[in-house]
Formats: structure tokens, sequence, C-alpha cells
């Protein structure tokens, strides 16, 4: 087995392991130790089916049931594709498809932000391009003039699945999102669990700030969104056949890069998303 680092600071390449067959303890904590110190890891040359896929996921922890409805009102399994591919064949750029092309970090509508996505390359597009795009939220706290983040910490954050909308321009939430799924509160600081690690927690469901006016909470929200997804805390992932991404959703943002032909080429990526067990028992 072989670990590379991609960038100096963020996303690492793992090498000469099988992730559909059960994998060893030892493994499994290199994989969290390299997840821990490069946040991004991907794991090359997998041949992961559904089932694979999410028993490999389970091991580490739950997985968790996603809010969002396809159009057809049907909510996603907990193992799932992200795709452009239509079921009745061909191509429908679905409206929930676009939300990931903003940034965001997942589940941060669940009372505990989750801990892991996972996401494998089923089908990619021909002609290249649909990139994911990471920032470090870390890097982009430890930026921060002392003085602001004085100023920042204590803050709480209100994230809605049903509100991204007035981030994103998606839809609005159906009502059964919006039933599943009712806003909760992070700090926009947030300490990573079981370090010193402190990173900004915000994306495109962070609609409003505890105690602030709306306008005022925007133009802090949007101030620091455009500070965090500066060029030097970026690393855009150039997807190969293969590929499966693991990453920690606690400290990073991520969006999918519009950088295809849509309307002609399919790209599709199967998903999971484990739940943060060590600060829901906490
Ligand atoms: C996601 C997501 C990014 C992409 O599935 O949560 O953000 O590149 N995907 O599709
Ligand atoms: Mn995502």
């Amino acid at each position: 087995m072989q670990i590379k680092k991609l960038t100096k600071n963020l996303a690492a390449a793992m090498t000469g392991v099988d992730l559909s067959k059960p994998i060893s303890a030892e493994l499994k904590n290199t994989l969290r130790e390299t997840i821990a110190a490069h946040r991004i890891l991907v794991v090359k040359n997998q041949t992961l089916d559904s089932d694979a896929q999410e028993a490999f996921s389970e091991c580490f922890g739950e997985l968790l049931h996603p809010v969002t409805r396809r159009p057809d009102g049907i909510r996603l399994p907990q193992t799932h594709e992200i795709t452009n591919a239509a079921k009745e064949g061909g191509i429908s750029n679905d409206q929930y498809l676009g939300a990931t092309a903003f940034w965001h970090t997942d589940g941060a509508y669940f009372p505990v932000p989750p801990l892991y996505t996972t996401l494998y390359a089923v089908k990619l597009p021909p002609s290249g391009g649909g990139d994911t795009e990471f920032v470090d939220m870390r890097a982009a706290y430890d930026a921060l003039p002392q003085a602001q983040k004085q100023a920042l910490d204590g803050l709480q954050v209100v994230h809605s699945h049903a509100e991204k909308n007035l981030v994103s321009g998606a839809r609005a939430g159906t009502m059964d999102e919006v039933r599943d799924a009712p806003p909760v509160i992070h700090p926009m600081i947030r300490t990573i669990e079981g370090t010193e690690q402190r990173a900004l927690y915000l994306g495109m469901y962070a609609v409003r700030i505890l105690g602030m006016p709306d306008e005022e909470a925007r133009k802090l929200l949007a101030e620091l969104h455009e500070h965090s997804i500066q060029p030097e805390f970026r690393y855009t992932h150039v997807w190969e056949p293969g590929d499966l991404m693991m990453w920690d959703n606690r400290s990073l943002m991520h969006r999918a890069v519009g950088n295809f032909d849509m309307d002609r080429e399919v790209r599709t990526l199967r998903r999971t998303v484990v739940k943060n067990l060590e600060s829901a028992m906490a």
C-alpha cells in the first residue's frame, strides 16, 4: 500500500488496496489516520458495487439517510447515486442535482455534523470534466485576523435544508423534507472532536445567525464564504475511473464543478454519508 500527498496541506491518494473485500482493523485505522492528516483521501483503482461501497462505509459508522426527495417524491436510499441520467433514459439535470454545485458540507442540516462522505466514480463524462472541488475550512479559519476570530467566537448559525434556496437558489424544500429536517444550530466555529483544531462551519445550508438581524447575518455569512473559497484553500479533484473519495465533512466545504457537457454526457457518482457517532455520544 502507498499513500501520496496530493497538495501540501490537503488530500492524499492511496494505492494498492482493495476495498471491495472486508477491510482489516489495521487498514481501517490507516484510513482514519490518513483522513485525519489530509482530510481528503482518494483511493485509486477500486471496483465497487453498491453493496460493497455500503459495507465499506458502514465500517466507519452508521449511514445517514438523506433528506432530499427526488423529483418523484421518493427519498434517496442511504447508498445512492448522484447523476444527471434520467431513469427513463436520456439526461435530466434535475434541480436537486444542481444544489451540489453550491459550496456546502454534507448533512449540515443534521443535529450532529456528519463525519465522512464517500463518493465513487460510477460513470464519468467521456470528454472529461465533472470535477469536485474542496476548500479547507480549517485553513480558512486559521487565516482570519485574530480580532475577527474573537468576534466570531460564540456565534451560532442556523442551518436549514429547506431554506438552502436562500443561498443556492435551488428549489424550496418539500413538506416531507421540512418535516424530516427542521432547522438546526451549529457554532460558526467548530472544534473538531478529539482535537484542538478549529474550523469555520458554513455552506449553503447556513441561513441565519442567532440574535443577528437577517441582513447583517447574510452579509457576514457571504463575507466569510468569500474568504473561505479563496484559491489558496482549494483542492480540485479531477476524477479517474476507479476513484473512491472519502473526506472529513467537518472541516471542508465542497461542490460539484459543472465543467462538463451535462446536457449530453452522463456523470454518475455513488455516495454514502457516515454519521459522527463520537460526538453523537459525547
Ligand atoms: C455530494 C456532492 C459533488 C459532486 O454528492 O454530496 O457534493 O462532485 N457531490 O458530485
Ligand atoms: Mn456534497
